[in-house]
């Protein structure tokens, strides 16, 4: 069994529930691209919203982080990753979840003992030291000189704001050096394998911390790491994850491993995170803002990195290695099944759109940068745009080269021609988490009345694709073929205002998945519902599967503004929509 296998059916008979791993782009939650924590779609119900599985719930959570994407090429360094996770969502508390860890650890992982450290929570002004973890690390056999106490790195947050509380963390020793008596949590030899946060707090914009309406317990485990800890190799792309897809480089590139190490795993890595975006059921597609620009950005540095290898690009050298990772991901997760053309095909027009100007864009630059100590702002920008060479390509062959960038200038000229730009993603990723504001959830409400108006103006067979709520103004994604005509949009507004006007109720049940579709109730990703679903009603003239929150009553919403109606990508059109 793997990991994976082992964490869920070791959860489950402690009274867990396996929830589906949520897409990997966030849904209703604009102030971040990707998830990044398995933590960050459970926000709702770790701030007091009863879960449809209950209170005891884990998961393998797909996980991208792109802030050190340029790190990637290193031993451990992955955009995507996967992140185990038991939760208790108001049920047990530390000594379980403690206890738990230590038991999966040591009797099902077989990790001994001396191998093992923690640190807990050392307190400070507004919150007591974490006494209980530590007598409860003690009672299970851990030496006292392997329990440190530290304060900044044992409070845990996903951002700025929200639930959070003191953690424990757990590491492991992984070097062949003596294990030392004295665990120093600075010492890199030790590794962070586990973090077990008690998730009691909640922190606001103010930076005030106010206790949550109940204790939970959120965890984190990475894949990649535990796994090549597990099978005792340094390099994480020689564990059982990627040895595989490296091998298949190798062969395709006829290049040994140890020759260009760093190129292999940039690929192995760019193509698989490139996967699971193009494969999320929210439809990104390659494009030059948000997500769509970091899938780019992949795909572009993955071809760049297999020229280096000396790849024939124009053969089907990225498609072989889609294959091999889509094999080994398609059992736990339907939409790589189910989205397996659109991907390859992602691939593969990326990649020939990319092809057609990379080898002159490369010329182009090797000519305009001889004898030259920086890429001004213009070169930059025409690389960009004349040659399709995302910014941090053009630095990462600078870099090469001992060459600097005036980015400055670059993102100037780019802000000049474009609205949207690299800035703006960046931006997001520091942002907080999902708000559930009283605007919001207005928005929330409406979406589902849009949905229902394009359905009966547009077609039956109308669906939505995609959503993302702002306090500004939402916008809605669907299927559909053609550009909707004055008429149509017009006939939308009018019925969406209608039922505000109505004052229709919102009502909200709790029934089987089976019930619920024969029930009609509409639903945008069936399989990630689990068996019992809440379903909200609006009238008679909306029901939708849906974790809410919404508004009372269609009165409270104000008047419906279409504001823009756009194509979104093939076959999906876009709504951007605001309440007055
Ligand atoms: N949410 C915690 C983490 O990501 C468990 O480390």
């Amino acid at each position: 069994m793997n990991l994976k296998d082992m964490f869920i059916s070791f959860f489950v008979s402690k009274g867990h529930k396996q929830i589906p791993s949520a897409p990997v782009v966030p849904e209703n939650d604009p102030s971040v691209l990707f998830n990044t924590a398995g933590m960050q779609p459970l926000i709702p119900y770790l701030m007091g919203q009863a879960h449809p599985y209950g209170k005891r719930v884990c998961d393998y959570q797909k996980c991208i982080r792109t802030t050190d994407l340029e790190e990637v090429g290193d031993v451990t360094h992955h955009t995507y990753f996967e992140m185990l996770g038991n939760w208790s969502l108001g049920d047990y508390f530390k000594k379980e979840s403690i206890e738990w860890s230590f038991e999966f650890l040591t009797q099902c992982l077989h990790i001994p003992l001396e191998r093992l450290a923690v640190t807990v929570f050392a307190g400070n002004d507004q919150i007591a030291f974490d006494e209980e973890s530590y007598q409860k690390w003690v009672s299970l056999g851990l030496k006292e000189e392997r329990i440190a106490r530290t304060r900044e790195d044992n409070f845990w947050i996903a951002g700025a704001t929200g639930p959070c509380g003191p953690d424990t963390e757990i590491f492991y020793f992984r070097s062949d050096d003596p294990i030392p008596e004295v665990f120093d949590p600075e010492d890199d030899r030790w590794v962070e394998i586990w973090n077990n946060v008690f998730m009691q707090y909640y922190k606001d914009e103010n930076g005030k911390i106010t206790s949550l309406p109940m204790k939970n317990v959120d965890t984190g485990m990475g894949v990649e790491r535990v796994t090549s800890i597990l099978e005792g190799v340094n390099d994480n792309y020689l564990s059982s994850i990627w040895k595989d897809v490296i091998d298949c480089i190798v062969d395709i590139s006829e290049t040994p491993y140890a020759e260009n190490k760093k190129s292999m795993r940039i690929i192995a890595d760019h193509i698989r995170t490139a996967i699971f975006i193009a494969g999320d059921p929210s439809g990104i597609l390659p494009s030059n803002t948000d997500q769509g620009y970091i899938l780019r950005r992949l795909i572009r540095r993955a071809i760049r990195h297999a020229k280096n290898l000396n790849i024939d690009i124009n053969s089907d050298w990225e498609q072989e290695i889609a294959h091999l990772i889509l094999k080994k991901y398609q059992p736990y997760y339907k939409e790589l099944v189910q989205n397996e053309s659109t991907i390859l095909e992602v691939l593969k027009n990326e990649k020939n759109k990319f092809n057609r100007t990379l080898e002159k864009g490369l010329r182009e630059f090797e000519k305009v940068t001889r004898d030259q100590k920086e890429i001004d702002a213009t070169v930059a920008f025409h690389l960009y745009d004349t040659y399709g060479f995302p910014i941090e390509l053009t630095l990462e062959l600078a870099t090469e080269r001992g060459l600097t960038v005036d980015q400055d200038g670059f993102q100037e000229k780019f802000k000049q021609h474009q609205e949207l730009s690299r800035t703006a993603s960046v931006g997001k990723f520091k942002g907080g988490l999902a708000g559930n504001s009283e605007v919001e959830t207005k928005y929330h409400t409406a979406t589902h009345l849009l949905n229902a108006a394009l359905k009966i103006v547009v077609g039956e067979n109308v669906h939505q694709r995609g959503s993302n709520i702002t306090s500004e103004r939402m916008r809605f994604d669907f299927n559909c073929d053609h550009k909707l005509t004055d008429e149509e949009k017009e006939k939308v507004e009018n019925l969406v205002n209608e039922w505000i006007g109505a004052g229709l109720d919102i009502t909200v049940e709790e029934m089987s998945k089976e019930d619920a579709i024969n029930s009609g109730a509409e639903c945008m990703f069936i399989e990630k519902y689990p068996d019992i679903v809440t379903v909200y009603s609006i009238g008679d003239v909306s029901k939708e599967l849906c974790g809410g929150p919404h508004v009372k009553n269609t009165s409270e919403l104000g008047c419906f503004v279409i504001k823009k109606e756009e194509a979104s990508s093939a076959g999906i059109r876009r709504i951007k929509a605001i309440l007055k």
